[in-house]
Order: structure tokens, then sequence, then C-alpha cells
């Protein structure tokens, strides 16, 4: 990259001596990296800029890779009240997709939370009537991650509907229409459906077609909590099809699984259907590499062939990190009755078949996302060592992919499905967010019992250009920001 009189741009950090994985899923190759501001100005040769630049960094043995973009968090309000994220740029996150399940912090007046929005927060935490107000807020915080924002229905629909349970009437729909067209006019850059959830599952698909189509004029992006992870995937991944077709947007299919011990091995038949799909029309989905998920614990949701794992409890916190038929046998009652009387209360599931989980995991089109919640004591391992344990455990020492395909499933695929500009690849340009780690030690390290615990493996992260993260420890420096549509 040089200027129009040929001369070389000003460098303020090289990466030298270490081996390029660009993101984009093409084979590794060694070369330095050149920095200028919030962008990588140049890639050359080892060497090539040898003596240039303010700062030299060291990458001798080492990966260089674009930072991970996780496209599936629940951090809306968590890179407002804690900006270090440290369970994520220790991870070499360096953005983080928010709003997701349905679940956003905008736009929604102040208002006491309910189930599932609680994920995000207290009541203190929903004070953001517009998207712009939330951006804003954002970029004040100044967080060590980038953010990009989906709009949640839930959210939508505790703001503008007189009965949750029921469908949306077509004033309703109106003011939810004119909320989401205002948040991605404040630069949002999708839309999040939980239909699982009891806040969203009264929509039908005409509502939600209602509210989709608005993203097909911006080039927005669709994704969804499917109403049936369990016997009913396969009508979900229909339904999924249909109404991203009928609103003529792109769709993500979030945290996919197949739940519930009589489920197991039916990814075989989802993932066929959803290549299928693929063939007509834009489909792309995510996964976490655990075999349990995590949301809030309701009675109704609780299935006695699963084993639960209770995280949290506001009316017995005795009870954290306490398996739920434990609970259940103790107090002589149904575990269905042993979570009504621990609510408001967070589980750990342990739903899904591990070859299940390795089969979506291996699939070619499936992003990395860690649907990790930072607001909870004991969370799920997945919010400190997704990232980590996809490369060190799944590519390593599994060999499921290579490195090259490992990578780009949490960084160049992420950003064009969710349509970030100049972000997921290492080339001259591209915003200079960049992980160093090392591909023979790299792994993570937290765990159900014990699961805040940063990786191990990862030497320095840089977000747009700033050294946010290195030899394990905060440098002190956050760079992240609101990032806009477009
Ligand atoms: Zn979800
Ligand atoms: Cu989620």
């Amino acid at each position: 990259m040089t200027d129009e009189n040929g001369a070389l741009p000003a460098m303020d950090i090289i990466i030298a001596g270490g081996t390029l994985v660009d993101g984009t899923g093409a084979k590794r190759l060694k070369a330095d990296l050149a920095i200028g501001g919030n962008r990588i100005v140049s890639i050359g040769p080892a060497g090539a800029f040898s003596g240039k630049g303010v700062k030299q960094i060291d990458a001798t043995g080492r990966i260089v890779a674009p930072g991970f973009i996780d496209v599936h968090t629940h951090d809306d309000n968590a890179v407002l009240i804690s900006p270090d994220m440290t369970a994520k740029i220790s991870q070499g996150v360096t953005t983080v997709i928010v709003g997701n399940c349905g679940i956003s912090l905008s736009p929604i007046a102040p208002h006491d939370p309910v189930a599932p929005l609680t994920l995000l927060g207290e009541r203190a935490a929903f004070r953001f009537s517009t998207m712009g107000a939330y951006a804003q807020a954002v970029d004040a915080a100044r967080p060590c991650v980038n953010v990009a924002a989906l709009v949640g229905h839930s959210t939508l629909r505790i703001g503008a509907l007189a009965d949750i349970g029921k469908k949306a009437s077509a004033s309703e729909l109106d003011l939810m229409r004119e909320r989401l067209s205002e948040c991605l006019s404040a630069g949002a850059i999708g839309f999040s459906t939980g239909l699982w959830y009891k806040t969203n599952a009264a929509a039908d698909m005409d509502e939600v077609v209602g509210l989709a189509e608005l993203l097909s004029d911006v080039g927005g992006v669709y994704a969804t909590h499917m109403r049936d992870e369990h016997d009913g995937i396969l009508d979900s991944l229909y339904e999924t099809f249909e109404t991203a077709n009928r609103a003529q947007v792109p769709v993500v299919i979030s945290h996919h699984k197949c739940a519930g011990r009589a489920n197991w091995g039916r990814s075989r038949e989802t993932l066929p259907v959803i290549e299928k799909a693929r063939a007509k029309q834009a489909v792309s989905l995510d996964v976490y590499p655990y075999i349990a998920g995590s949301t809030v614990l309701e009675p109704e949701t609780v299935d006695p062939d699963t084993r639960i794992m209770v995280t949290w409890s506001k009316t017995h916190p005795e009870m954290a990190l306490r398996d739920l038929g434990d609970i259940a046998r103790e107090w002589g009652c149904s575990q269905a009755d042993a979570a009504g009387r621990l609510r408001p209360a967070g589980g750990i599931f342990f739903q899904m078949d591990e070859a299940d989980m390795r089969r979506i995991l291996s699939y070619g089109p499936t992003m990395i996302g860690s649907d990790g919640l930072p607001h909870d004591i004991n969370p799920h391992p997945r919010l400190w060592g997704t990232f980590p344990r996809v490369l060190g455990h799944f590519c390593r020492d599994e060999g499921l992919f290579g490195l090259e395909e490992a990578v780009h499933k949490m960084t160049g695929l992420s950003a064009k499905n969710f349509g970030l500009t100049d972000r997921g690849v290492l080339r001259e340009g591209a915003f200079a967010d960049v992980v160093i780690f090392d591909a023979d030690t790299i792994i993570d390290t937290a765990t159900y019992e014990n699961p805040v615990q940063p990786a191990a493996g990862i030497d320095h992260v840089l977000v747009g250009g700033t050294v946010s993260w290195s030899a394990g420890g905060h440098t002190g420096h956050r760079a992240g920001g609101f990032i806009r549509r477009g």
C-alpha cells in the first residue's frame, strides 16, 4: 500500500516473524504485518519492514490471525459495566455481536425485565429507548472489544404489546416496525428472534416477516434462536427458511443443536436440510463447542432426562453448582417444582450429543459463537473458553479441521455473514484487529466447576491497532466501540 507518490504509509507497529492465517481460509504464509493508525497498511515478506515502525512485536513461532468475532453473545450490558471484557479479549475476541436470541438492551424504556431479558441485567440496565442512545453509551464506555448490535424481537414486543402472550395487533406491529427502523438507521446490523422463549413464542410467521422484511432494504441480517431445537427441529428449520425467504433476508440459525436425548444423532438430518436450503437462499449458522447449553431455569423447560446444573438462584443462592435432580430429591418434589422454587434462576443443561456437536462444528458454513452469559456468577465455561477450545481441542488435538478453516469460522466467515466491513481478514486496508497466538499451546482452561479462567496460549490481542491484551493481562488500553452497519 503506497500513496500517490509511491511512498509507504506511516507505520506504528510491525508484527514480525510470524505466520499469517488471514481469515479467508487461505493457506498460511510467513509474512510481516505493518499497522498504521487503526488499519493494516502493508503485508510483506519476512523482514520487509525492518527498521520501520515505532513498535515491533516479535511473533516468531506464532500464528498471526484476525481478531476473533464472537457472533453470538449476550454482552449488551457487559460491554458497558465491565468494559475490560476480560472473558473475551483473553480469548482473542475483538468484536462481539450483541442482541441475540430476541433480547437486546434497546430499544426499550426503563422497565423491570422479565426472563429471558434478565440474562442481560436488572432494571438499571434497561435504560436505552433508542439504539442511538445505546450506541453512544458503548462509545462512551470505550470497551476493550468492538460491538455490533442486533435488535431483539422480545425487547420490541415487551415495549409494544399489551399482552405478550398474544400475537401483535396491526398497530402494535406498526410500532415495532417504527422502532426497528430507527434502530437500523442508528446502525444496528440486524434483527433477532428467540421464538422458543415465552416473551417471543406467540409471534407467528407473519409477525416475524413484518419485522424482518425491514432488513432487506438496508442489508441487515436475521438471526434466530428457533422455536424448537428439540423434537420439532425440522419444522423449525422449515419455518426459518420460509420466514427469511418471505422477508428476502439472509438468516443465521443461532447455536444450532439437536437437544434432548430423543433427538441425539439428528444432525444427520438437519445438516442436509440446511445444505439444501443454502442452494436457494442465504442461510448460515453458529455453534458453541460444548454439549451443554445454558439459560434461565424455568419449570416448564425442565426435562427430567436431562442433567441440569443450577448456576444461580435468587431465592436459594446456596444451591448454585448443584444438580437440580439432587435438589429435587432433597426437597421431596419434582424437578419442575424445584425449578419453580429456585426461580429466578439459571441453569446449565447437558442436553446435546457430542457426535452431533462435532458434526455441526465441522460443517463448512458453521461459525463460532460463544452464547456466553456474562452476568452469571458461575457461568457456563463457553463464556471464557469457546475460541481456544475450538483451536486447541477440536482443531489441534482432535483434528476435526485445519487451522485455516478453524480461524475462518471465527473471522472471515463471520464478518461476511454479518456484514462487518473490513474486519475478519488480514489484508491491506482492513482494521488492525489482530490476535497472536501459539498454535501448539492454545487451549481453554475454563470448566463447569471452575468456569472463570482465562485461556492459555494467547500472546497479544490488538483492537484497531491498539495492543489491548499482552502476556496474559490487560495493557490498560481499550480501543473498542460501536460498529455501525455498512
Ligand atoms: Zn438462544
Ligand atoms: Cu443466546
